[in-house]
C-alpha cells in the first residue's frame, strides 16, 4: 500500500468512527465515549487533512464550520414547493377538516400522524449520491435562499447518509433554537449591550441566515425533520409514519413525541394531552400537525392554494395580557390606505414586550367597542404582529373616547375617501409624500430588493431631506450625499453605497415585488418573473395573455396593467435601468421549455413510475403539475383507481392520457425538443 492509500483509509476510518459519535451524542442524545476522546479523534483528523488537503471532502466532519463566508445567498429553487398549512384552533374545527377528508374519499378509513409544530424556520436538505450537498430556506415556497454552509454547522445533521439511500432525494424539517439555547444567546447579547432577539424563531431564523457561518456555528441550533421533499431511485414507504422510521434509520433526527393515531377522537387527545405539558419540552412548540398517514391518500387529496388538503395544524391559544390603549395612531400606506394602530402601555407578554398592536380599520376598531383609554385584552401569537383581543368593559371609567377616522389625510392634508364596498379609508392624493416613503421603504426592503442598511429610517431621512424623491434615485446617491447625514459615517456610507452596487443583481422576482405593483406579492412576483423572463415582456403584457396564467386573477390582471399606465412608474423604471439594475432572468425563460404552459393534472396510482417523479419531471420541462381539474387543465394523466378527478376531466372535455400515452409524450420532450405539446 502507498502512503497516501495508507492515509486514505485512516481518514475514512476516522470520519466513520466521528459520524458514528457524532449522531450518538447530537441526534440519539446517548453518547458512548467522552468529549475528550471525541475531540482527540477530531484533531487527529483536522491534522491528517492539513498535511494532505487534496483528501478533504464536502462531508468530512471537519467541514462543518465553514471557514469561508458567503459572499451572499444565492437562490435555490424548490423542485417541489414547501407548503404552509392552514390553522384549526378547536375540535369543532378538527371534527369540520376530518368532514371535508371524508367526504373527498368516501369509503376509506384515514389514520393520521401527529406531530409537535416546531417554532422555528423551514429548511430544505438535499443528499445526492448519499453526500448534503443543498440546504435552503422555505423563502417564498417556490424558491429560497441557499445556507448550505450555515446547516452544515448543525451537528443533528447528517453530512452524509447509507449509501443505500435514494440516489437524490429531500428531507424537510425545523431548524430551531432550543429554549436554553435561547437563554444563553439572549444573555451573551445583553452583556454586549446588543438588543435581544424576541422569540426562539426569530433567533434561530437570524441564527442560519448569517453570511459568516462561523457566527451560525456559535449558535446551539438543532433541528427536527418531518418530511421527505422528494426521493429520485428507490422504493418510498406507504405512509409518512413508515417514512419518518425510514429517515430515522437513515440518521435524521425525529422527534421523539410523533404518534400514530388511529381516528379523530385520538387526534383529539393527543392535542389536548400536549396543550397541557407543553411547556415542559426544552423546545417552543406551537400547536400540532396533523398528517393523513397514507402517502396515497396524501396524493388524492392534493392542496388548496398553499395549504395541502392532507395535513393540518392545531394552534394553541396564543399568549394573552392586559394593558391600556392609551391612543389610535395612523400609518399611511404605499397604497394610501390609512391604516390604524393601537399605541398601549408597554407589557411583557411571554417575554416580549409590546408596545403596539394592529387595528385593521375602522370598522374593526367599532365591532370589537374599542375606545381610546381602554382596559384591553392583548394577545401575541408567535411571529404574528400583536392584536387586542376585546375591550375590558368592567373597567370602564366613562372617560373613554370613541375613535372616528379623520377626514383628511394625517400626512399630506388630502381628502380621505372609503371606496363603496372597501372597509379600509384612502388617501385620495396619489402624490402624497406618506405613500411615497412607504414605497420606497418597500423596495429597499426584505423580500424586495434587499438592501442592506437602507432601513426605515434612512429612507425616511433621504426622503425628508428631498434626496430621495422615488425607489429610482436610490441608486443615484452619492458618498457626500450620505455622509452628510445626521450619524451616518464614512464606513456607513461605504457599506450603504455596496449594498445598493449588489441589490442592482437581484433576481427578477424580487424586483417584481419590490416595484410595488398593486396585488402582487413575492408569489405572484415569482410567476411572473418566471412568465415574462424580462420587464419590457411584462411592461408590454394584455389583460386577455395576463388572465390566461394559472393563478392570476383579474384583480391581480388589473394592477399590473394599471401600474404599467402610471408615467411616474415608468420614469422609475427607466432610472433603474439607467441605473444598471438587473432588469431581466438569468434563468432560461420559460417560454423556451417544450412544456411551457401545459397543465398536467394525474390522478390514481402509477404503475410505472413515481408520481413524485413524473410530476418533478414536467416541471423541469417548464410545464405545470396541478393538483385539481379545472378548466385550464390540458391533459389528466389516469393511473388505476383514479377516482373523482377523471369523471370530472371526461365532463370538461380535457385530453386523458394513459400512463403510457404519458411516458411517450414526456420521452418526445426530453433531450432538448422546443415542440410544444399540445401539437400531439
Ligand atoms: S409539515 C405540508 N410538520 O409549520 C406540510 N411543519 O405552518 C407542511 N412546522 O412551514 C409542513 N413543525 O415550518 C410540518 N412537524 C411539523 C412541523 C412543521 C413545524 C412548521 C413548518 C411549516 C409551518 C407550516
Amino acid at each position: 500500500m502507498t502512503e497516501v492509500e495508507t492515509v486514505k483509509k485512516k481518514i475514512a476510518a476516522l470520519r466513520n468512527q466521528i459520524n458514528y459519535h457524532n449522531h450518538r451524542y447530537h441526534v440519539l442524545d446517548d453518547p458512548e465515549i467522552s468529549d475528550a476522546e471525541y475531540d482527540a479523534f477530531m484533531i487527529e483528523l483536522k491534522k491528517l487533512e492539513e498535511s494532505y488537503p487534496d483528501l478533504i471532502t464536502a462531508d468530512s466532519p471537519t467541514q462543518r464550520v465553514g471557514a469561508q463566508p458567503v459572499a451572499a445567498f444565492g437562490v435555490v429553487v424548490h423542485p417541489r414547493p414547501l407548503l404552509s398549512l392552514a390553522n384549526t384552533f378547536s375540535d369543532q374545527d378538527l371534527d369540520a377538516w376530518y368532514k371535508r377528508l371524508t367526504g373527498l374519499v368516501p369509503g376509506q378509513k384515514i389514520d393520521f400522524v401527529c406531530e409537535p409544530k416546531i417554532d422555528g424556520l423551514a429548511v430544505a436538505l438535499t443528499y445526492e449520491d448519499g453526500i448534503f450537498t443543498v440546504g435552503a430556506t422555505r423563502g417564498n415556497g417556490y424558491q429560497g435562499e441557499n445556507i448550505t454552509q450555515n446547516l452544515k454547522t448543525i451537528r443533528s445533521i447528517p453530512l452524509s447518509v447509507s449509501p443505500q439511500a435514494p440516489q437524490r432525494f429531500e428531507v424537510r424539517g425545523e431548524a430551531y433554537l432550543p429554549k436554553k439555547g435561547l437563554k444563553k444567546i439572549n444573555e451573551e447579547r445583553a452583556a454586549e449591550k446588543l438588543p435581544l432577539f424576541a422569540n426562539p424563531r426569530n433567533a434561530a431564523a437570524g441564527s442560519v441566515r448569517q453570511l459568516d457561518p462561523r457566527v451560525t456555528a456559535g449558535r446551539p441550533l438543532d433541528i427536527f425533520i418531518y418530511a421527505l421533499g422528494w426521493s429520485e431511485g428507490g422504493d418510498m414507504p406507504a405512509t409518512h409514519w413508515e417514512t419518518m422510521q425510514y429517515l430515522k434509520a437513515l440518521g435524521f433526527k425525529i422527534n421523539s413525541n410523533v404518534a400514530r393515531c388511529r381516528d379523530l377522537d385520538q387526534v383529539k387527545a393527543y392535542c389536548r394531552d400536549w396543550g397541557g405539558r407543553r411547556e415542559e419540552l426544552p423546545y417552543d412548540v406551537d400547536g400540532v400537525v396533523i398528517k393523513v398517514n397514507s402517502i396515497a391518500l396524501q396524493e388524492e387529496l392534493g392542496s388548496v392554494g398553499h395549504d395541502p388538503r392532507w395535513a393540518i395544524a392545531f394552534k394553541y391559544p396564543a399568549v394573552q395580557g392586559t394593558t391600556r390603549l392609551i391612543d389610535i395612531g395612523i400609518n399611511v400606506g404605499r397604497t394610501g390606505s390609512l391604516n390604524p394602530y393601537a399605541v398601549l402601555e408597554p407589557v411583557s407578554i411571554g417575554g416580549v414586550t409590546i408596545k403596539q398592536a394592529t387595528l385593521h380599520n375602522e370598522e374593526d376598531i367599532h365591532r370589537k367597542d374599542l375606545r381610546i383609554g381602554d382596559w384591553v385584552l392583548v394577545q401575541r401569537a408567535g411571529e404574528v404582529i400583536p392584536e387586542i383581543v376585546e375591550p375590558i368593559i368592567s373597567r370602564r371609567t366613562g372617560e373613554e373616547k370613541i375613535f372616528h377616522m379623520p377626514p383628511t389625510c394625517p400626512v399630506c392634508g388630502a381628502e380621505v375617501l372609503k371606496p363603496e364596498g372597501e372597509a379600509i379609508h384612502r388617501c385620495t392624493n396619489t402624490a402624497c409624500p406618506a405613500q411615497a416613503l412607504e414605497a420606497i421603504k418597500h423596495f429597499a426592503g426584505k423580500g424586495a430588493m434587499d438592501i442592506d442598511g437602507m432601513g426605515e429610517k434612512l429612507c425616511t431621512a433621504l426622503f425628508e431631506q428631498g434626496l430621495v424623491k422615488d425607489s429610482g434615485d436610490l441608486y443615484y446617491l452619492t458618498r457626500e450625499q450620505l455622509i452628510k447625514l445626521d450619524r451616518l459615517g464614512e464606513k456607513s456610507a461605504a457599506r450603504v453605497l455596496a449594498s445598493l452596487d449588489a441589490s442592482k443583481q437581484r433576481p427578477l422576482a424580487q424586483l417584481y415585488f419590490a416595484l410595488g405593483i398593486p396585488n402582487v406579492g413575492e408569489e405572484t412576483a415569482a410567476i411572473l418573473a418566471r412568465q415574462f423572463p424580462g420587464i419590457d415582456k411584462l411592461a408590454a403584457v394584455g389583460a386577455e395573455e395576463l388572465m390566461n396564467i394559472p393563478s392570476i386573477g383579474p384583480k391581480i390582471s388589473d394592477g399590473i396593467l394599471a401600474f404599467f399606465r402610471q408615467p411616474q412608474n415608468v420614469s422609475i423604471i427607466e432610472k433603474l435601468r439607467k441605473a444598471g439594475v438587473s432588469m431581466e432572468s438569468a434563468e432560461q425563460p420559460a417560454g423556451d421549455l417544450p412544456l411551457s404552459g401545459v397543465e398536467f393534472v394525474i390522478t390514481g396510482r402509477l404503475e410505472l413510475s413515481g408520481r413524485q417523479e413524473m410530476e418533478a419531471r414536467i416541471r423541469s420541462l417548464g410545464g405545470k403539475a396541478a393538483s385539481d381539474v379545472t378548466r385550464r387543465t390540458d391533459y389528466v394523466v389516469a393511473g388505476s383507481d383514479p377516482g373523482s378527478k377523471l369523471a370530472r376531466a371526461r365532463s370538461l372535455g380535457i385530453k386523458i392520457l394513459n400512463e403510457k400515452e404519458f411516458l411517450t409524450l414526456l420521452e418526445s420532450h426530453d433531450g432538448g425538443e422546443t415542440k410544444q405539446a399540445k401539437l400531439l
